[in-house]
């Protein structure tokens, strides 16, 4: 257990997960739009398990994938935050950056602002060297969370190994950032 590093941003809180969270966590998880790159929506149970491992992990590490509250309305609105992936991708070991938010709150740069957030305690807090994100190489929505951000496209596109070949969603792009990078963006 360490403890719980949550953020405040001027529009957002990045807190531990509560029970509360989940039944708008599974209305998000089931909408075609927001599953789009993902292999298929999730139902209310496969929602909660993956709830409850941002969870366990926060708990556990401190940081993770936060949960995204708005701070005018109270409103949970999604998550974004960092994770260590466990599938054994083409830069492993690495630390991602990623996020989820439902369509209501699109379009008004909350990701852009909590992801921001979240790369500074990368660097400044935890002192982690360099931050990935990768998601499908059609998902440009994504993408150009990671160009705000000031992350760099990387030459080559991948597989992801958990999809089998073939499928879709196989291509991914990734990106990464610099602790140096983002030190000097931050001047
Ligand atoms: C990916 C996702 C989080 C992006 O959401 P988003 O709302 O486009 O991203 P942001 O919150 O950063 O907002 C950026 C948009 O707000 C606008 N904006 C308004 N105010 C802004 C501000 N202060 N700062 C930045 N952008 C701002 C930007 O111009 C941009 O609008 P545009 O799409 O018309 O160009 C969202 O589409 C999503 O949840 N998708 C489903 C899940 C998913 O695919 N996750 C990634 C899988 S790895």
């Amino acid at each position: 257990m360490s403890e719980i590093i949550e953020i405040e941003t001027k529009r957002l809180f990045l807190r531990q997960w509560k029970e509360s969270d989940f039944e708008l966590f599974a209305v998000m998880n089931s909408d075609e739009k927001v599953m789009e790159f993902f292999p298929a929506p999730l139902s209310r149970s496969e929602s909660d398990e993956r709830a409850i491992i941002c969870q366990t992990l926060i708990a556990e590490k401190g940081w993770g994938f936060w949960a995204l509250e708005e701070k005018s309305s109270g409103r949970f609105i999604g998550f974004t935050g960092l994770h260590t992936p466990s599938d054994d991708l083409p830069f492993s070991p690495c630390v991602e950056i990623g996020w989820r938010l439902s369509p209501d709150y699109w379009g008004k740069g909350f990701v852009t602002e909590a992801a921001k957030a979240s790369l500074n305690v990368a660097f400044t807090q935890l002192k982690l060297d360099e931050i990935v994100s990768f998601t499908v190489k059609d998902n440009f929505r994504s993408l150009a969370v990671m160009e705000r951000l000031g992350m760099s496209k990387q030459p080559s596109n991948f597989d992801h190994p958990a999809l089998p070949e073939g499928h879709k969603l196989r291509k991914h792009s990734w990106y990464k950032i610099k602790q140096s990078q983002w030190s000097a963006s931050a001047v």
